[in-house]
This record gives C-alpha cells, structure tokens and sequence, in this order.
C-alpha cells in the first residue's frame, strides 16, 4: 500500500469560502473526504496536512523524509512565489512530488507566474480546479 502526504498551504483552510469564483466551493474537508475515499478503493493511504505557517510546512516535510512516504501532492498556495526554504524542504526530501495549484497561476498576476517550489518537483498541475489533485495523487 502506498502512503501519499497531502500537503495545503495558507489559507487553504478557508477553501469554499475564499474566494469561490476562483477557488470554487468545496470545503477542504470536502476535497480530503473525496480523495480518502477515491483512493482507499485503489489501496493508497492518504495523509492530510494543512498549514498556514511556513515552519510547520516545512517541519511536516522533514518530517515525511525522516520516516519515507511514497509522494507528496503539495498546493504551497502563496508560499509558492516566495518561500525559498520550501525548495530545499522538497528538493531535500527525495520524496517524488507534485505541486497543484487550484487556478491557473500562469493566467493571473504576474507575481503569481513565479513558482519557487516547483524546479524541486516532479510535475506541476495548474488550473484543472480540485481535480488537479486527485490527477497528482495518481
Ligand atoms: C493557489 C495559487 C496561489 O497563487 C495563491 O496564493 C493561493 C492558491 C491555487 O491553488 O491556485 O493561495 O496556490
């Protein structure tokens, strides 16, 4: 069986209620309980993280290193455009993982255009809504 971290960044807790017309509105327990139950049928056990602080973002990383994990499905949201420690918590790890961000980045503001984290990943999902999610997970 494998074991697959899935990691939400800040504000994501307040997913179905920010922003919902780029967001969408499902609740984050919503989108957890939907992917829990999609994979339990294909025998994968799903972890769920989601913090608003940097630090416990990265802890968390170190933390799935330590003991292994077979991927990480991670939306750093915002940290995403700066967070130069998020990098070296995945590129550090040598997890395979897959960053997913809900809206099309690329489509918005061009401070959005930027990914830190992503040079450390596998692969990117951009735009495809929560499904982005369950794609990375697979
Ligand atoms: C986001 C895109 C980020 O730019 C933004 O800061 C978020 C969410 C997305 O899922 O589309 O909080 O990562």
């Amino acid at each position: 069986m494998k074991t697959i971290a899935v990691i939400n960044g800040p504000n994501l807790n307040r997913l179905g209620k920010r922003e919902p017309e780029v967001y969408g509105d499902e609740t984050l327990a919503d989108l957890e309980n939907r992917l829990a139950k999609t994979f339990a049928e294909k025998e994968a056990k799903l972890l769920f993280f989601q913090s608003n602080s940097e630090g416990a973002l990265i802890d968390k990383i170190s933390e799935l290193a330590e003991n292994g994990c077979d991927g990480i499905v991670i939306n750093p949201a915002a940290f995403t455009h700066t967070i130069i420690a998020l990098f070296d918590a995945i590129a550090g790890s040598d997890i395979p993982t897959v960053e997913v961000h809900i809206s099309n980045i690329y489509k918005r503001e061009k401070f959005r255009h930027r990914s830190m984290t992503a040079p450390a990943c596998n692969g990117i999902i951009s735009g495809l809504g929560l499904h982005g999610y369950e794609a990375a997970v697979r």
